[in-house]
């Protein structure tokens, strides 16, 4: 992956630091009685060319612990700890500072994307805004870039279909143009916060290979963030299961699903369905 702006915020990762390393990191929001901690004490990291799954039941704490890596928390949460990009502290940098990496260094794929595309203009204008704001160039230096991007994330027809609006995509390609927009600036890292789980499941099957092919392609390092342990099991190399803001198990995606350590996830691996045996049914679902 060419990293070649100049304007690059944190322009030399620190030698032999990981992509992304996160220690014991918190997140809390304050409440009438006291603060109330959503994340706590959680430490990973991802390298390039890796992708970490964080998987765990509604309300765990996973969007948050992106969140907090991102410098996007809502108001008044704080996050305590350590996230360091190649080796920079990125916790307590101004928000300024953060907007710069963000759009550098770091892209997010959000569940819903239309909430993220903005219904008033055609993608285009959207990808090359976002484009022009990091990379600066002209208008139709960021049009070309853009028009590669859709034909990476296999939208048909690109040179056309940039100029059309958000609506007249379906789901799927509304996530793969989301998709094009993270990979336009050549990211380091890409969190994917539940980026298949509005799609059907050949869609989803599709976005998670082409995330995959870009993967292999570029180098990027990912976090894939899931309650879907199948997900998991395909994407990521390695898994860190969280339960009510704590984590629960970190290991090789080889090792927690062939041997877990915790109860709860070896209870998530009941529960999934077996495919070596068609008259298995949900088991959680009974429970
Ligand atoms: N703005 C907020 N203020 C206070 N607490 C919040 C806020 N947003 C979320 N929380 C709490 O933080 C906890 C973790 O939420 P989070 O969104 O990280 O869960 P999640 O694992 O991503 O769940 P889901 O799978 O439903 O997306 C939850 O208990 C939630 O109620
Ligand atoms: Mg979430």
């Amino acid at each position: 992956m060419s990293i070649t702006s100049a304007a690059r915020t944190i322009s030399i990762p620190v030698v032999g630091a990981p992509l992304l390393e996160v220690e014991h990191l918190s997140v809390s929001f304050p409440t009438s009685s006291g603060p109330a901690t959503v994340v706590r004490d959680a430490s990973f990291r991802v390298d390039q060319g890796t992708t970490l799954g964080i998987v765990g039941e509604s309300g765990s704490g996973k969007s948050m612990t992106s969140l907090a890596v991102m410098g996007l928390l809502p108001r008044g949460g704080t996050a305590t700890g350590s996230v360091r990009l190649f080796g920079h502290e990125l916790l307590g940098r101004t928000d300024r500072e953060l907007r710069r990496i963000r759009g550098d260094r770091i892209a997010m794929v959000f569940q819903d994307p239309l909430s993220s595309l903005n219904p008033y203009y055609t993608i285009g204008v959207q990808i090359t805004e976002a484009y022009r704001a990091h990379r600066g160039g002209s208008q139709a230096a960021a049009r070309k870039v853009a028009i590669e991007a859709l034909e990476r994330v296999r939208i048909a027809d690109p040179d056309r279909r940039i100029d059309h609006y958000p609506h007249q995509f379906s789901g799927g390609m509304r996530q793969r143009i989301m998709i094009a927009m993270a990979i336009c600036l050549e990211p380091d890292l890409i969190i994917c916060d539940e980026p298949t789980t509005a799609l059907d499941v050949t869609v989803q099957a599709q976005i998670l290979d082409l995330l995959a092919d870009l993967q292999r392609q570029t180098g990027t390092g990912m976090v894939f963030i899931t309650h879907d342990l199948a997900v998991v099991s395909r994407v990521a190399d390695d898994v860190l299961v969280m339960k009510d803001g704590d984590e629960v198990e970190r290991g090789t995606t080889e090792q927690i699903f062939t041997a877990p350590r915790a109860p709860y996830t070896r209870a998530l691996l009941d529960a999934l369905p077996r495919i070596d045996d068609p008259f298995e049914t949900l088991k959680g679902v009974q429970a």
